[in-house]
């Protein structure tokens, strides 16, 4: 896993192609660049600076379906106690995160990562941290029976409660064509894929100094900052920017020094009793979630492979400025800690241990304290113009959120 860098990336803006640790190649999907984000601003532009969305051929998009999916998204219902929806941990009014290190699900329950935006999630090639599921439709099966998230112990209450809501039970027959028993967990599972890929968002003050060529569109900071991204800080090598579009991650999973010290010493022995459990019939999603010390073997719990042992999903860094706090397991609280990790080559504290997994393409990269307050200001060109009036959530106690409404 060499890395080979320091192309000198100009302005003009082509792409590195880290290590390839793994990547799932988008291969049934086709593509459309006519959907309409929900609830965006009805600007042309709203799309300006990503790839047209890929839709599944076997999940078009259709407006009642997208409806649907939302509704479903939203329906505290499906939880074990009646409280929790998909949109309590991504949360629109946050830009679809919940500002906790950890998320909580029923009854106070926490987990052991940091809820990611699903605002451009349609985007990546693979869901989770640790690209456990290949798509939108399988990862949203997965929340509704995990035991610190929805709580349920299996789908089948879902369906009961769709089958004694007529509304429900008129737009699965309007959607899918489908009656009563027929509902199953999979329509459920592409209503609310189908809705994830309306929550697109491009148009940032970034994409307009970049695509458009609005040269006020930053200020001279962010443009600075920019430069420091692409060159020296060397962070557009894994997240992508391309020449007519920027999804700021290359979906493939990179150890780069996060949480992976907690575990250093017991590795081999931590990752040896993962595979067994998992060989046993262990699940992958409820064993990483509830246990902190298997959330940290990262990729790994889903490969077996020991060079991605730490390593997780590149995350994508749109409207990064609003949601906080950052990595996989929630770890730092701002932008300007995450850019002095990096700045450290991989770790959060100068002179902490740098783990054996780290990848290749991290290494201390000299910046100043201008340089990374620059860096920083960059990152807060990356949000879009309908989420720039908010903030980050702000952190709740686990008490005040239990049966908080979502
Ligand atoms: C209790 C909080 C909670 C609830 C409820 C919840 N999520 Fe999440 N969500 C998370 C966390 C935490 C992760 C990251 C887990 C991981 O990667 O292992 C996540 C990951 C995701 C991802 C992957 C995004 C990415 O960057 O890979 C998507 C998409 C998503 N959730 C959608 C949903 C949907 C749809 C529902 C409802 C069916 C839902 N979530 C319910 C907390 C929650
Ligand atoms: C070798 C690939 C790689 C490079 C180079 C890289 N990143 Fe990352 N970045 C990642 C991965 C992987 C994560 C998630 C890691 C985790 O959670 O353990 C991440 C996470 C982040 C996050 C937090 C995102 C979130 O939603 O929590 C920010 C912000 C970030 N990177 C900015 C940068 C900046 C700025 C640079 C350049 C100084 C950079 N990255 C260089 C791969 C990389």
């Amino acid at each position: 896993m060499r890395f080979l860098l320091l192309l000198t990336l100009s302005l003009t803006g082509y792409l590195v192609g880290a290590e390839a640790a793994d990547s799932r190649p988008p291969d049934k999907l086709t593509a459309t660049s006519e959907t309409k984000p929900a609830g965006a601003q009805s600007g042309e532009n709203n799309l300006l600076g990503l790839p047209p969305v890929p839709i599944p051929v076997n999940n078009p998009q259709t407006p009642a379906k997208i409806a649907l999916g939302d509704k479903l998204f939203h329906d505290a219902r499906f939880s074990i106690d009646g409280t929790v929806s998909c949109s309590k941990c991504h949360n629109e009014q946050h830009a679809f995160t919940d500002g906790l290190q950890f998320s909580i699900g029923h009854h106070g329950l926490t987990g052991t990562r940091n809820a990611p935006t699903v605002i451009n999630a349609a985007f990546y090639h693979s869901q989770f941290w640790d690209g456990r599921e290949p798509d939108l439709e399988g990862q949203s099966k997965q929340p509704l029976i995990n035991p610190v998230e929805h709580g349920l112990a299996n789908h089948q209450p879902i369906l009961d409660i769709i089958r004694k809501d007529s509304d429900y039970l008129s737009a699965f027959k309007t959607v899918f064509g489908v009656s009563d028993k027929q509902v199953s967990i999979d329509h459920v599972a592409k209503a609310i894929a189908s809705f994830e890929r309306t929550l697109v968002s491009g148009n940032s003050p970034f994409d307009r100094y970049y695509f458009k060529h609005e040269t006020a569109a930053m200020t001279d900071a962010q443009v600075r900052g920019f430069g420091l991204f692409t060159n020296q800080g060397r962070c557009v090598s894994c997240h992508v920017i391309e020449q007519d579009q920027a999804v700021f991650s290359d979906s493939r999973f990179h150890n780069i020094g996060i949480g992976i010290n907690q575990i250093q010493q017991d590795v081999p022995r931590l990752a040896a009793a993962f595979l067994e459990a998992k060989n046993k019939g262990g699940d992958v999603d409820k064993m990483v979630l509830t246990d902190k010390k298997s959330s940290e073997l990262g990729r790994f719990a889903v490969t077996g492979e020991l060079s991605q042992i730490g390593a997780f999903k590149t995350p994508t860094l749109r409207n990064i400025a609003i949601t906080a706090p950052y990595m996989h397991d929630g770890s730092l609280k701002t932008l300007k800690e995450v850019i002095i990790h990096y700045n450290n080559g991989g770790a959060t504290k100068a002179g902490d241990t740098i783990n054996p997994y780290l990848s290749g393409g991290i290494r201390p990269l000299n910046l100043t304290e201008p340089q990374i307050d620059d860096l920083a200001a960059f990152l807060e060109a990356l949000t879009s113009p309908q989420y720039a009036k908010q903030t980050s959530a702000p952190p709740i106690n686990p008490a005040a959120a239990e049966g908080a409404k979502p």
